[in-house]
């Protein structure tokens, strides 16, 4: 049985160096293309299982060649493709993606079958809606994460939402979400509060909560992350790395979380174990490539006790 179950988008990402993002109307050179397999839902379900989890991935790819690579490399890393539905009528998604010498990337991505996964398909394979942990994103229709998120309460499932990208919710989404992750945009976009510092964070935070989230993780980039109960606030430093590149750090976070959190540590072991699996991510290329296992994070955690 999965630990972890994963509810999300696969893509394939397509990701040059730039020296600087292009102007409008400007075409400018880049370098050294690589591409990776990713997708927030699937780089969650490949960071948890590299830290360590049982996981099923459920998502959507198009019957093509990126389709069928996703179907396989979901097989190597040990998730298996049972969750995994092709569709004839949309393309597999994509993501381009460009990364500055600091590490910051900018991303678009053209969803094709993501956005083609509907609640009916998801209550199709109940049965693999099980276990400690169901993870999310908004990748995919927010009407199916909706449907996933209640099924998986009325099962007793913990739910994690990581709110990305950052986009406006309905009201009736919080009360389902056991643990929202948002960043610092995604933050500011669900609230309407400038996050811009740490009390900015514990402002939006509080406003999530009041919102109907059990509980709240900002996630603050190089500053670690601020966690939000009704019990008050309580901040985790981040680790010191040298970035190259930040896409899939958020997802490392994420799966490296429900990980933890599947295996029964609380929250003040499990933020440390997912912030030091974001920053270790930060310091390879691309997304799934760039998740760490479970011995590098546990590497960079004790290097600081
Ligand atoms: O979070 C990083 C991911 O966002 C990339 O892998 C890309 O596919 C987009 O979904």
């Amino acid at each position: 049985m999965p630990a972890v179950v994963v509810v999300g988008s696969a893509n394939v990402d397509f990701t040059v160096q730039v020296d600087r993002a292009p102007k409008p109307g400007e075409t400018i050179f880049g370098r050294n293309l690589l591409i990776s397999f990713g997708g927030k839902g699937a780089n969650q379900a490949v960071a948890a299982r590299r830290a360590g989890a049982v996981v099923a991935f459920v998502g959507k790819v198009g019957q093509d060649q990126h389709g069928e690579q996703i179907r396989t490399h979901l097989e190597t890393v040990g998730i298996g493709e049972a969750g995994l539905i092709s569709d004839a009528s949309c393309a597999t998604g994509v993501a381009f993606i460009l990364v500055e010498p600091d590490g910051r990337n900018q991303i678009v991505v053209a969803s094709g079958c993501n956005y083609r996964l509907t609640p009916a398909e998801i209550e199709a394979r109940d049965h693999l809606l099980t276990g400690e942990i169901l993870l999310l994103q908004l990748e995919t229709p927010v009407e199916t994460v909706f449907s996933a998120l209640r099924r998986a309460k009325e099962k007793g499932m913990r739910t994690i939402l990581n709110p990305a990208p950052a986009t406006h919710l309905p009201q009736e989404v919080f009360p389902l979400v056991d643990l929202l992750t948002p960043n610092e945009t995604e933050a500011s976009t669900l609230t309407g509060i400038a996050v811009e510092d740490r009390s900015g964070a514990e402002e939006a935070g509080a406003k999530l909560l009041a919102m109907g989230c059990g509980g709240v993780i900002i996630t603050l980039g190089a500053d670690g992350a601020l966690w939000m109960s009704k019990d008050g606030a309580q901040h985790f430093p981040g680790f010191s790395v040298q970035p190259v590149d930040s896409t899939a750090a958020g997802d490392a976070f994420n799966g490296a979380l429900a990980a933890a959190l599947a295996e029964g540590s609380v929250l003040e072991e499990a933020i440390p174990f997912a912030n030091a699996a974001g920053a270790v991510a930060t310091t390879r290329r691309g997304a799934q490539e760039s998740l760490p296992d479970r011995a590098a994070i546990l590497a960079l955690v004790s290097s600081v006790k």
